[in-house]
């Protein structure tokens, strides 16, 4: 990986001082000595980095109009989570996983959606509120500077994505404790202790909620060899743990259930046992390419791993839905050839450096686990698909029809990181329906929304997407099975948003 410019940000403000500077000195001289861009122009490889500049501890309560009626039936609130801090003082994240997390809520309305927005007040954002700087790396950046880490929670940012309980919202990492939000305000209420024998441990920032709201997850510590397995109820209230041993289970960042197991793909990550202090956690984590994928089977009755399969080494983030097909087990996974180039890419995007690394390709597959016969297969799915699957959560753990995922369009410059279109993928037919966003647009993960009524698939896609040439942050809709027909209705917002990771709708009528 090159080394990174630390002063990246600072860099980039300079250059719009210095073209303001330039204009307010050509203004006398005549416009056709002034530079081919404006004094904020946002180039295509600034785009991503952009959505973080001059970000505000809060957004609104800000009310804007759809530009078409939404549908009558669509009420609630689209929950989401991202880095939102990147810089502090003269302290500057380089690495988009990195940036303190903020909450937004964005409650639908007839004809009208109000968002809402506030930073996740954790005890690290409070103690380097105080000191005025970053006191600690993150996930990818390091700082010569850094305080020891003494447990996890030390350096917890609550920045991935929410887990709706209740009147709560809980903001979700992955290396550490949930931070409780109340689901109205979005003030922070504290750190999330679901028992005194799971306080501190590792809650990952995907949980999967089954048909009944029971709640599952996991947790993960780097080079203990571990997961910790959580079962909990619909209300919140824990149920069971256990403990299971997992061979590369050094960063585990997603898992599936089917309606009897969960699914375990665990990637060739090593943890280094460096301890250098300005190393960041991805750069400890050495990927090992004639090393196989490990993916355990966990029955769900006893916690226990049940079966184990070995797959030649891809990497993956994130998995779609899973079931089991009589004694074969599917999962929907979306994934890459390994770890590094996707790092390199993020560091890029989010120090506004050219990319030296080409986009990212439709890698999505599924797996096929054979239980009679103890046998795995890694098998593509004939999407255009990059990664964020969504699906009807209404049925996660059986069988689901339709995949939808965020993508690049051809249009979208190499340059820009991100994704600028949503495709919606039949399983059954294998036919796929896209919505380009355009050339000036990074589109941000877009969940399904089930309609009334218990009709698979039938329902909306909602989700933002930023304009960085306007910096404008909108709201789309979709009927979700005309995702082609582009949206139903869409709200755009008088500011842009910092670009977040994933997010959870609430109903009107509760449930997910
Ligand atoms: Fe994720």
């Amino acid at each position: 990986m090159k080394p990174i410019a630390k002063n990246t940000a600072a860099t980039a403000i300079s250059r719009r001082s210095f073209c303001k500077t330039l204009l307010a000195g050509t203004s006398a001289a005549g416009l056709s000595t002034l530079p081919a861009f404006a004094a904020d122009e946002i180039l295509p490889y600034e785009a991503f980095a952009s959505s973080f500049d001059d970000v505000p501890e809060t957004f609104g309560p800000t009310r804007v109009s759809f530009d078409r009626p939404l549908p009558k039936d669509l009420s609630g609130t689209l929950y989401r989570n991202g880095p939102a801090r990147m810089h502090r003082g003269d302290t500057s994240y380089h690495h988009w996983f990195d940036g303190d997390g903020m909450v937004h809520a964005f409650t639908l309305q007839p004809g009208a959606v109000t968002h809402h927005a506030k930073m996740v007040r954790t005890d690290r954002l409070i103690a380097e509120e105080k000191a005025g700087r970053f006191l600690w790396g993150g996930f990818g950046t390091g700082f010569d500077h850094s305080l020891p880490v003494n447990q996890p929670d030390d350096i917890n940012v609550a920045n991935i994505s929410v887990l709706p309980v209740g009147d709560e919202v809980l903001a979700l990492w992955e290396a550490g404790s949930p931070w409780r939000v109340d689901a109205t305000t979005l003030d922070t209420l504290g750190r999330k202790v679901f028992s005194p024998e799971t306080d501190g441990l590792p809650f990952s920032a995907h949980p999967r909620i089954d048909p009944t709201g029971r709640i599952w997850n996991f947790g993960y510590l780097s080079g203990s060899g571990k997961l910790v397995l959580y079962d909990i109820s619909a209300s919140g209230k824990l149920n069971r743990t256990s403990i299971i041993d997992a061979p590369n289970a050094d960063m585990v960042h997603d898992f599936a259930i089917t309606d009897r197991y969960l699914v375990f793909v665990l990637q060739p990550l090593r943890y280094s046992s460096n301890t250098a202090v300005n190393l960041s956690f991805s750069d400890r984590l050495e990927w090992d390419n004639n090393a196989p994928v490990h993916v355990l089977v966990v029955d769900k009755n006893t916690l226990q791993t049940s079966h184990r399969f070995e797959l030649p080494a891809f990497f993956a983030f994130h998995m779609g839905n899973a079931w089991q097909d009589q004694s074969t087990i599917r999962i929907e996974v979306a994934t890459a050839p390994s770890f590094a180039p996707l790092m390199q890419q993020i560091v890029q995007a989010t120090s506004r450096q050219q990319p030296d690394t080409p986009p990212p390709q439709p890698k999505t597959a599924e797996i096929r686990l054979d239980l009679t016969h103890n046998r795995a297969t890694l098998n593509p799915l004939p999407t255009s698909g990059i990664d964020f699957p969504r699906f009807d959560q209404r049925f996660t753990g059986s069988q689901t029809q339709h995949l939808f995922m965020m993508a690049r369009s051809g249009n979208m410059p190499d340059s820009v990181f991100g994704f600028n279109s949503i495709t919606a993928m039949d399983r059954q037919t294998d036919n796929e329906q896209v919505f380009d966003y355009g050339a000036q647009t990074i589109a941000e993960e877009h969940l399904f929304v089930a309609a009334p009524g218990n009709t698979p698939g039938k329902g909306w896609l909602i989700g933002t997407s930023y304009n960085w040439k306007k910096r404008r942050t909108a709201l789309s809709v979709f009927n979700a099975r005309h995702i082609g027909d582009g949206p139903i209705a869409i709200a755009e917002l008088p500011y842009g948003l910092p670009l977040g990771l994933h997010g959870q709708f609430v109903a009107a009528t509760g449930g997910v």
